[in-house]
């Protein structure tokens, strides 16, 4: 029987984990589920163990939920580990994204400056994670959801001997965007990704084995954006050109300018990302205390993050029962990439296989693809590097080679800001 620690148990998120798990409890045999958070998440800790046994109740299912705020204890002969963390809450994603919006650049939870302070926050507290699984449950999966995923995944597999796959819901619900636009089931949907998370292309879109890519580029049907995405739209001629479907977050760089403009006011009214989410997150803990709800109420929704359980559960499964299928998950690159180097991480298609996560060779990129994720990959490798030193030069090279940063010097300036105040995450010198 499966046990599985979800770290960040206290998260808004967590009624779609139990659900899924709840839908996919006859394949499954998951015993307990046990939910870890800090003390200063306990609160919504407590909410979120009583909402999720209302929900097993109902279910007539025989799963156990544990809430603790002993990380220990939940990961002890863990089989899966989720970590769903956010370290320094919504205050410090605030910070991140008026910081670099102040600076006249993006500010946004994983691209970006935003991003990189968020890497270099969370990078350690997700190794002292690893130790423990190292010590407690070396056999167990961790399927990492915390952001920026790719990153953080990327620091696990250099940095610790866990069994890591990072995950994001973007891939999944593109998959179901396109069963749904072509009235298909999901297994007759087949994507050619190429990417890094966050960071992805789809090269191909297949449906029942017919290319379909054509009426994305051509505004025939539509692509899926995550409801946190700023919605301008793709000017078409853009897209033939590049011949190939962008990811929701490229605006940020093919956008810059329009969404920039956005961001400011936002910030003059005081209602960038992390304010929104604060209130939809108030909303919800709201709904989710009342003794009468049993179940993932619609409001969810309002989360970018909507379905990410789908993408988790199905990975469980399809490891548990070695299906052999295909997941669009991050993995250690290992060559699928050929212009990125073997030891990063990637988010493409991999092969779920006798405990085994294979990613499957990509064909080269064109250069307007290429240039784009060699960049952003080794402002990544940087930012890994920086997080586990603590040395500030690396932190500035990082930055200032992000393309979203426009020199040296404001790298430099956005970089004194974010380290003041993170002071108190950060172990530099
Ligand atoms: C997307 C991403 C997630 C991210 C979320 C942000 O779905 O894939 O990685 O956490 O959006 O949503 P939020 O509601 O927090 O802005
Ligand atoms: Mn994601
Ligand atoms: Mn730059």
């Amino acid at each position: 029987s499966i046990k599985i620690a979800v770290i960040g148990g206290g998260s808004s998120y967590t009624p779609e984990l139990v659900e899924g798990l709840l839908a996919e409890a006859e394949t499954l045999p998951v015993k307990e589920i046990w939910l870890v958070d800090i003390p200063e998440g306990d609160r919504k800790l407590q909410i979120m163990a009583a909402l999720t046994k209302r929900m097993v109740e109902k279910s007539g299912k025989d799963i156990r939920i544990v809430a603790t705020l002993d990380r220990r204890a939940a990961i002890q002969d863990a089989s899966y580990v989720i970590t769903q963390i956010r370290v320094g809450q919504l205050a410090m994603r605030r910070h991140d994204e008026y910081i670099s919006i102040k600076h006249g650049v993006i500010g946004q939870e994983t691209t970006g400056a935003g991003g990189f302070m968020k890497a270099l926050r969370t990078i350690p507290v997700i190794l002292s994670i690893c130790k423990d699984i190292e010590e407690l449950a070396p056999d167990a999966w961790l399927l990492n959801f915390t952001n920026p995923a790719g990153i953080v995944t990327e620091a696990v597999l250099k940095h610790s001997t866990v069994k890591v796959v990072g995950l994001c819901n973007n891939p999944i619900n593109y998959y179901k965007r396109f069963a749904k636009t072509y009235d298909v089931t999901v297994d007759d949907v087949r994507i050619n990704f190429i990417g890094i998370n966050h960071l992805i292309w789809i090269t191909d879109l297949y449906v029942k084995g017919q290319s379909h890519l054509n009426d994305i580029l051509t505004g025939k049907s539509s692509t899926y954006e995550a409801a946190n995405i700023p919605d301008f739209g793709w000017d078409l001629g853009f897209l033939q050109s590049l011949g190939a479907i962008p990811c929701g977050y490229h605006k940020y760089y093919y956008q810059t300018d329009t969404i920039l403009e956005q961001q400011q006011l936002e910030l003059e009214r005081n209602e960038t990302r992390a304010d929104q989410v604060k209130k939809v997150e108030q909303e919800l803990f709201e709904l989710y205390q009342n003794p009468s709800l049993n179940e993932k109420p619609k409001a969810l929704e309002q989360r970018g993050g909507a379905y990410y359980s789908e993408a988790a559960v199905q990975l469980i499964r399809d490891i548990h029962l070695n299906a052999q299928r295909v997941h669009t998950v991050n993995v250690r690159n290992n060559g699928a990439i050929s212009c990125l180097p073997n030891d990063v991480c990637v988010e493409v298609n991999c092969v779920v296989e006798n405990h085994q996560i294979t990613p499957l060779q990509i064909k080269e990129p064109p250069p307007q693809i290429r240039g784009l994720l060699q960049v952003v990959k080794a402002y990544e490798e940087l930012t890994v590097e920086a997080a586990v030193t603590g040395n500030e030069g690396i932190a500035l090279q990082a930055l200032t080679l992000h393309p979203l940063i426009p020199s040296a010097e404001k790298a430099k300036e956005i970089l004194a800001d974010m380290l003041a105040v993170n002071e108190p995450y950060l172990n530099w010198k």
